[in-house]
């Protein structure tokens, strides 16, 4: 796969697997965003992005022009790749395929997993907390969120490193690749219908039973093919996403002292400083299939084109948040949109802000004091969704 060219001119141009847009997309975001509430390249065969709240907020809530069949910005088109209800439905099908997921993600259902996300977070913190160093990207906050949601299926949490390939390869590798994306979901696929046979022979009382138990609107059983679907998409939305977020709450506070020492003074501030962490530095970056021709905040949008939902872009939006690209972690007013806005809004937020608290909370109570290790690489992740793969942390007071 030949390299794309390098941007020149991110108005017309824009490219968000650019190494700058990866490393540090504000700049770029703010620099669009003065000059025009849409652009447009024609890259990937096609896209615009949104870099407004607002014109983020008209696409998300406009399910007529705007469909959620395809969900990630693609080198190849092809037909649309299977489906992981509700998150590539549109209406009417999406809402009850969503309503067979909510109750598993209830606030209560949340506070009963607290506890394992708590063990989970100190097993893993036993493991290092002696070495003076740390790359807690790789030993911390991947696997919090991956063995918090193999937990909840009824999976060895040990399958854990598989998920996280198959999640690689799907959302990174996949943008350019078609072939590495198939053979993903392939396995994915397989690794699940494994799972469904064996509880059709011994049933259990875990997430997949719940799935597998569960009745459409008309009393039916779902399909093997939507139970399947579900189940990759809990495994894809449920795990990068959060390490990217833990990640990047860990990053911030690892070069942000004066905010560390205030959470350790404070705890009682850290709910709202996750908001805040969530806002800035918001992970996940969806995608629409423009289905008719429409115009968005005045400008002209054409079918055949894809859109790049960029939530992460609206959250740093000055209109609507006054000072956006400063982290304030006790701000007030923070109706953020790192959840996603509209029909297809995050399931799984009562978790994933459950499992960043702890995560956080616990990672502060046994490392109060460390920084960034100057001497390592820090990398961030590609494409959808953006947040640190590697960050090597150096642990202890400094010398
Ligand atoms: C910090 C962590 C998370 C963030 C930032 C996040 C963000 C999002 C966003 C922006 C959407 C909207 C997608 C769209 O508009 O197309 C979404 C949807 C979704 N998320 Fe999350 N998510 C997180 C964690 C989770 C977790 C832990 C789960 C479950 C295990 C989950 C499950 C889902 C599902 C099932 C949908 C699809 C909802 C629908 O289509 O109606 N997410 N998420």
């Amino acid at each position: 796969m030949s390299n794309p060219a390098p941007v020149t001119d991110w108005v017309h141009d824009f490219d968000h697997t650019d190494p700058r847009w990866t490393d540090n997309p504000f700049p770029i975001w703010d620099e669009l965003r003065a000059k025009c509430p849409v652009v447009h390249t024609d890259r990937f065969l096609g896209v615009y992005l949104p870099t407004t709240y607002e014109a983020v907020k008209e696409i998300s809530y406009d399910t007529e022009h705007f469909s959620s069949r395809r969900v990630v910005v693609r080198n190849v088109r092809p037909e649309p790749p299977q489906p992981a209800p509700p998150i590539t439905s549109d209406p009417p099908t999406h809402k009850p395929a969503k309503q067979i997921l909510l109750p598993p993600f209830t606030p209560d259902a949340t506070v009963k997993l607290e506890p394992r996300v708590r063990a989970i977070c100190n097993e893993l913190i036993d493991a290092f907390i002696d070495q003076p160093s740390v790359d807690a990207a790789a030993h911390y906050t991947k696997h919090i969120p991956t063995r918090a949601i193999a937990h909840m299926l009824g999976i060895p949490e040990k399958d854990g490193d598989l998920f996280i390939k198959w999640i690689h390869e799907i959302l990174e590798l996949g943008i350019h690749d078609d072939a590495v994306l198939m053979r993903a979901v392939g396995d994915m696929t397989a690794y699940f219908a494994e799972q469904i046979e064996a509880r059709k022979i011994h049933p259990t009382d875990d997430l997949i039973s719940t799935l597998m138990n569960a009745r459409d609107k008309d009393g039916r059983p779902l399909s093997d093919e939507h139970v399947q679907g579900s189940l990759r998409l809990l495994l894809i939305a449920g795990i990068d996403t959060t390490w990217s977020g833990i990640g990047s709450s860990l990053w911030h506070l690892a070069k942000t002292p004066t905010d560390r020492e205030r959470l350790i003074a404070e705890p009682e501030l850290l709910p709202t400083a996750i908001e805040e962490f969530l806002r800035a530095y918001s992970p996940v970056t969806m995608a629409r299939e423009v289905m008719k021709e429409t115009t968005v905040s005045g400008c002209p949008i054409k079918p055949g084109n894809m859109v790049l939902l960029s939530f992460p872009a609206a959250n740093r939006d000055p209109a609507v948040f006054p000072d956006a690209d400063k982290v304030i972690i006790d701000r007030k007013e923070n109706r953020h949109a790192a959840f996603g806005l509209g029909i297809h809004r995050c399931v799984g937020s009562n978790l994933a802000r459950m499992e960043m608290l702890v995560a956080i909370e616990e990672w502060l109570k046994r490392i109060p004091d460390f920084r960034l290790d100057p001497s390592r690489d820090m990398k961030w992740s590609e494409g959808t969704v953006r947040g640190p793969r590697q960050l090597p942390l150096l642990l202890g007071k400094a010398a």
